[in-house]
């Protein structure tokens, strides 16, 4: 319940604002019919309490109004779709209240090109590193025909039920819809690593560990297996996967993403999609857009270019499009002066025109600003209320009654109700789909819980993944693998099981213990957590190996005593964070700093000033300064193990031992001075309608395009990672590809004109993302053990161009056994060889060479070729 009173205080602002269009609403024709469910029925919003300190305010239809009227092409990015008109109270740009005309975009219509582009549904996606780009055109017409049919009969308070969430709590998921005829309902739910509030579930790695393993392969699975627990559940709509970008490596909710490059964020979020919903759940792409810090998230504007949008913030939710994503979810922020919910340019505009996205719009829970956000692209509000609890809704009675007075056309209301429905239809839900059959808020009510375990063998693909996603950033003198070792210690609290057990703090609010999860909404309960120390020890018996260990992280005389003598001091740090609404040791979702928990540094040093051979294993949401001890040579090893879920031990484990070679390659760059990095948190005050202002002046240059850019040396990369063995590059071939079958777009971007994006779903066209290069190299082995690489490409633009100084767009893996070799292949893209041209409004070919690199990191470059 915590939950609900640390959220109430937040929606303060969408309270007031709520109020001056509760106020309109008044105005309106109040004969709407009382409607179905509880949040539906309520009449017209009643004004708030706090209203009264608003009642000087005019109303922006009101006659002599003293609101600015603004243009409606000053609202955001570009010229507005739909709406037509904004207005600013304080600093926020509303849309305002007048009434809209609607012109529903065309379903995309797109022929099916065999080979590259065929006709795919949802349960049958392409094979994982298949270059096709899957054509779901028709799997969406048939959803969107069945749907069409569906609201024939229905009122249009029905059609407005669809859209509205029942209140917080009102239901058995995180989110519900109420049933409306023969369709049940739907049941949205947590998170992007596995079923929240549920039991018999998996606890996956989270989304930056996912990423981290640079594998296609294993994102998929990882996909397809937290669907199944969805389904099995009877979730709907999963809430995942999260793509906000990691612009700040203090930003509370960076581990529930795919770290700071948008190409890897992307094809995260495409695998992850693809795996989802091959199980049957609708996945819901979020935080759409520009969520990228936890402070003020419902009172900060994200001041954003055109450019910087498309090209990096934009460009996973693009990719997520791609994959048929069911849903997407804006974000509580603002984007340049207007509300991610409220965003006509960014809803309608990017998404449902440029994107052509087809399934719906939901709000984050309570982020949903104003009935017009439906004229703006919403189509729907979760969980329904206009605050928790509040017994009122955006939607519901005030959608119907604008309706009604014809503000909102109900052509809109039934585009609304068809894309939830088509969305729904689309997976297949509407046949023999499971009931959902736990409650989020009852856990121990066994007539509302039938306990199903849905875990199958799925901690399987999370040892793959905890495994796989560790970075070896260090490692002297061959200080791993430990190979039978007479002696061990092992030191710090990070390395234990922590003593509350694994779920000991709700939504894992607090630091006990291995970490392997942050905390807040993106969670899940763990079933079991193997801690390293209990995966070490098992292993340590095995071998004959002695094994001491010491868990105070406070007491240094303690830890170097458990230390001398052994041959390997194992020191385990970790750094924490999560989501707002919780606040653990100071941190309020966001990281105060950027150094270890639990006094780690000093942990670190106390024990490498005894021990000559002492190995750190870090687990971190994101990247931490590890300038205190790094270079110390007494520490000879160091393991970025991120959030491992449920096997975190073992994976760290199997690194340790050298039972898996490591492969994993950090997502983000680690710098050496907190100030290196490009942006940094924003943590000033706010006013109701005086959002703080977060300008994101580092534009294209987020992560490692910054440290390249302005000559700044990291401490370690963004793609870097060692391995027990050495590989060695040659062999680079680039070859053009050919088609019999050309688009008129080709010929304009080939001259170097910007083919227009006005279609309906031009940012995905066929022509723009077919590969048009194909780039072949040779990888060998040449140590004396089995492992695996990520080849990683980048592009160099021409300077004139204006991009970074290189920007990745293709990664492989390449498994080799000793002195094996192997041809590895990337292609790319016409899309991945342009850049947004903010005058043209489309993908641009830079005029001159583009570089080609191959490389073991960003700054490993191993092969360079040309275009
Ligand atoms: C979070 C979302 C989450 C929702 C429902 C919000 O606070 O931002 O990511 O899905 O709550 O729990």
């Amino acid at each position: 319940m915590f939950l609900v009173s640390s959220f109430a205080a937040l929606c303060s602002l969408s309270t007031l604002l709520g109020a001056v269009e509760a106020q309109n609403s008044s105005l309106l024709s109040s004969t709407t019919e009382p409607p179905r469910n509880s949040v539906v029925s309520s009449s017209l919003s009643p004004l708030p309490s706090e209203f009264s300190s608003l009642s000087t305010e005019p109303s922006s239809t009101s006659p002599g109004s003293s609101l600015t009227s603004f243009p409606a092409s000053s609202a955001s990015l570009g010229p507005p779709v739909a709406t037509s008109g904004f207005s600013r109270i304080g600093n926020v740009l509303k849309p305002t209240i007048t009434s809209y005309t609607f012109d529903p975009l065309p379903t995309p219509s797109e022929s099916s090109i065999p080979k590259n582009f065929p006709e795919t549904y949802p349960h049958d996606p392409p094979p994982v590193g298949d270059s096709v780009i899957p054509n779901f055109g028709p799997a969406w017409a048939a959803a969107y025909s069945k749907a069409r049919e569906k609201i024939q009969s229905l009122t249009l308070e029905e059609k407005v039920n669809i859209t509205t969430g029942v209140g917080w709590m009102n239901g058995p998921c995180v989110g519900n819809t109420p049933p409306v005829g023969d369709f049940p309902g739907l049941c949205l739910g947590d998170s992007p690593l596995g079923v929240r509030f549920a039991d018999y579930v998996t606890a996956f790695p989270a989304g930056i560990n996912t990423a981290a393993t640079w594998n296609r392969k294993l994102m998929r699975e990882r996909g397809k297996a937290m669907g199944s627990e969805f389904v099995g559940k009877g979730v709907n709509i999963a809430l995942g996967p999260a793509m906000n970008m990691g612009r700040l490596a203090q930003g509370g909710r960076i581990w529930e993403s795919f770290g700071g490059d948008p190409f890897l964020a992307g094809e995260t979020a495409y695998e992850t999609i693809l795996g989802l919903q091959k199980s049957g759940v609708q996945a819901c792409a979020k935080h759409w857009i520009n969520n990228e810090q936890e402070h003020a998230r419902q009172q900060s504007t994200s001041q954003v270019d055109d450019r910087t949008q498309h090209e990096i913030y934009a460009h996973p939710f693009l990719r997520s499009v791609m994959a048929g994503v069911a849903a997407i979810m804006c974000s509580y922020n603002l984007i340049n002066d207007t509300y991610a919910c409220e965003n006509d340019k960014l809803m309608n505009g990017v998404l449902k025109r440029e994107f052509g996205f087809q399934g719906q719009i939901l709000s984050d829970w309570s982020a949903t600003e104003s009935t017009i956000s439906a004229i703006t692209g919403l189509d729907m509000t979760m969980p329904g209320d206009i605050q928790f609890d509040s017994g009122d809704s955006f939607f519901g009675g005030n959608l119907t009654a604008y309706v009604n007075n014809g503000t909102i056309p109900e052509a809109r209301v039934d585009d609304m109700a068809i894309r939830i429905l088509a969305g729904w239809y689309f997976l297949g839900q509407d046949s023999g789909y499971p009931e959902t059959n736990f409650n989020s808020w009852f856990p121990l009510d066994d007539t509302k819980n039938k306990h199903l375990d849905v875990r199958d063998d799925h901690w399987k693909v999370v040892r793959e993944i905890a495994t796989a996603s560790i970075v070896l950033l260090k490692n002297t003198g061959d200080a791993l693998p430990l190979n039978k070792p007479r002696k061990i210690a092992v030191i710090g609290s990070d390395a234990a099981p922590p003593t509350r057990g694994p779920n000991g703090f709700a939504d894992r609010g607090g630091s006990d213990g291995i970490l392997a999860m942050g905390w807040g909404s993106g969670t899940t309960d763990f079933t079991y957590l193997i801690s390293p120390i209990e995966a070490i020890q098992a292993r340590a018996g095995r071998d004959g190996t002695a094994i001491n260990w010491y868990f105070d992280d406070f007491n240094l005389g303690d830890a170097q005593n458990v230390a001398r003598g052994t041959d390997a001091a194992i020191v385990f740090i970790k750094s924490d964070s999560g989501e707002e609404y919780l606040t653990v040791d100071g941190n309020v979702g966001d990281r105060k700093n950027l150094t270890a928990w639990a006094n780690g540094d000093n942990l670190v040093n106390a024990v490498a000033s005894v021990h000559k051979n002492t190995i750190i294993v870090v687990n971190s949401v994101g990247p931490l300064n590890v300038e205190p001890w790094i270079d110390n040579p007494n520490v000879t090893a160091v393991l970025w193990a991120g959030l491992g879920g449920s096997e975190a031990g073992n994976g760290i484990k199997d690194v340790l031992y050298g039972d898996y070679n490591p492969s994993g390659r950090l997502p983000y760059t680690i710098a050496r001075n907190n100030t290196d990095y490009p942006a940094h948190l924003v943590l000033d005050s706010w006013t109701p309608n005086h959002p703080i202002v977060i300008p994101y002046t580092e534009g294209l240059l987020i992560d490692y395009r910054w440290f390249d850019a302005k000559q700044i040396i990291p401490r370690f990369e963004f793609g870097f990672g060692l391995s027990y063995t050495t590989f060695e590059y040659s062999n680079l071939g680039i070859e053009k590809l050919r088609y019999s079958q050309q688009f008129a777009e080709e010929a304009v971007w080939e001259s170097g004109e910007t083919p227009s994006t006005n279609a309906t779903g031009a940012s995905r066209a066929i022509w723009l993302h077919r590969p048009a290069y194909r780039v072949t190299f040779d990888v060998q082995n040449v140590g004396d053990v089995a492992g695996a690489e990520t080849p990683q490409l980048y592009l160099e633009f021409p300077a004139p161009s204006g991009e970074p100084p290189q920007t990745l767009k293709g990664f492989t893996n390449v498994a080799l056994g000793p002195g094996e070799t192997q041809q590895a292949e990337i292609t790319i893209s016409k899309y991945d060889l342009s850049y947004w041209d903010v005058v043209g409004q489309g993908w641009k070919k830079p005029d001159g060479e583009i570089g080609v690199r191959i490389s073991q990191s960003s700054r490993k470059v191993r092969l360079r070729g040309s275009i």
